[in-house]
C-alpha cells in the first residue's frame, strides 16, 4: 500500500490479485517465475497460479522482501500464499547468477513435473550509479542476475518449452531499456533483455511458442528503496496515469501474454508504465 501522499492523485485501486473472467486459462500449464518471492515475481506467480498453472516460484531467498515503502507486511512465502488460494505452487531456490543452479533448477522442475509451459524471467536488481561509482565486480554482478541469467534460464528452459502446445517466456526488462539515465549498468542490461528476447522469439516461433517482454514503469515493490519519498512522489507525478504502478499490473500483463488470446504475439516489448513513456521528453 502506498503511503506517502499519492493518494492525493485520485488513485483508483483493485483489490490486489481480483481475478478477471470466471475460467481457467492456464489449466495444466506448469510454469516457472524466477524470482519470485517479492514484488512483481510474487504477483506474477500468484496471478499465474490463480488461473490454473502450477509455478515453481524460484528465487535466492524463500522470505518476500519487505520494503520501506512498499509490501512491509508482506510475510508469508508466495508458494504457501498460493496453495492457502487453492493454487499450486513450489519453492525452488535458485541463484540466477549461477550457471549450475539454473541448470539445476530446470532439471529439478522436469524430473518433478515432466513438462515446462511457461518461463517467466523476472529477477533483477538494479542500482543506478554512473561510471565512476560502479565498480566492474557491481557491473559484472548485475549483468549476471539481469542479462545472463536470461540467457541462460532460457537455454535449459527451451528443450522443454519447444515440446509444449503452448510454450512461452516472459521477460522482465524495465522502461530504463529505452532511455539513458538509468546507470550504464540496469539499463544496458534492461536494453540487452529487449533485443535477447527478439531472438529467443525467433529460435522458437517454428515450435508454436512466443517470447515477450514486458517493461515496467515504476512499481511498488522493495527494489525502491533506494529512492527518497521525493523522487517516489514525482514518479506518479510525471505519470500520465498518476500513480505508482502495482505488481497485479504486471501479473496481468503476464498472465496475458502467457494466456492463449496472446498465441500470435511474439518477440515485442510490452510497455506498461501509465503512460510515462508516452510523452515527447522535453514536454
Ligand atoms: N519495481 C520497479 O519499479 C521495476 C520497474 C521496471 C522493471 N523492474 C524489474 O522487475 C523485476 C522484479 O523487480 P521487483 O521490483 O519485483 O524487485 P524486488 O526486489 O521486489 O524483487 C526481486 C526478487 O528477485 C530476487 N532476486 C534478486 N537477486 C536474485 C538472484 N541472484 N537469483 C534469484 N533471485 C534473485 C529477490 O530475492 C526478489 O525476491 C526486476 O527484473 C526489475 O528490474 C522493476
Amino acid at each position: 500500500m502506498m503511503c506517502i501522499g499519492i493518494n492525493a492523485y485520485k488513485v483508483i485501486k483493485r483489490d490486489n490479485h481480483e481475478k478477471i473472467g470466471g475460467k481457467m486459462r492456464l489449466k495444466d500449464r506448469l510454469a516457472i517465475v524466477t524470482g519470485g518471492s517479492s514484488g512483481i515475481g510474487r504477483a506474477i506467480s500468484i496471478t499465474l497460479a490463480s488461473e490454473g498453472a502450477h509455478v515453481i516460484v524460484s528465487d535466492i531467498d524463500e522470505t518476500p522482501k519487505r520494503g520501506k515503502y512498499h509490501e512491509k507486511n508482506t510475510t508469508t512465502p508466495t508458494a504457501e500464499e498460493i496453495i492457502k488460494s487453492g493454487g499450486q505452487g513450489t519453492f525452488l531456490k535458485c541463484d540466477m547468477s549461477d550457471d549450475q543452479q539454473i541448470k539445476k533448477l530446470v532439471a529439478k522442475t522436469i524430473d518433478q513435473h515432466k513438462r515446462l509451459d511457461i518461463l517467466v524471467n523476472n529477477a533483477g536488481i538494479c542500482f543506478t550509479t554512473d561510471s565512476q561509482d560502479t565498480t566492474t565486480a557491481a557491473f559484472d554482478n548485475l549483468m549476471d542476475i539481469n542479462l545472463r541469467g536470461v540467457f541462460l534460464a532460457s537455454k535449459y528452459s527451451l528443450p522443454h518449452i519447444k515440446k509444449s502446445k503452448t510454450g512461452r517466456i516472459i521477460n522482465i526488462a524495465s522502461v530504463h531499456a529505452f532511455n539513458g539515465g538509468g546507470g550504464p549498468a540496469y539499463a544496458a542490461s534492461k536494453a540487452g533483455v529487449v533485443n535477447l528476447t527478439k531472438d529467443t522469439a525467433v529460435e522458437l516461433a517454428p515450435h508454436g511458442g512466443t517470447v515477450n517482454a514486458i517493461c515496467p514503469g515504476y512499481i511498488e515493490t522493495a527494489i525502491q528503496d533506494d529512492l527518497t519519498e521525493q523522487d517516489i512522489i514525482e514518479s506518479a507525478e510525471k505519470t500520465p496515469l498518476p500513480r505508482l504502478g502495482l505488481p497485479k499490473d504486471i501479473g496481468l500483463a503476464a498472465l496475458f501474454l502467457a494466456s492463449d488470446d496472446a498465441e500470435w504475439i511474439t518477440g515485442i516489448s510490452l510497455i506498461v508504465d501509465g503512460g510515462l513513456l508516452a510523452p515527447l521528453p522535453v514536454s
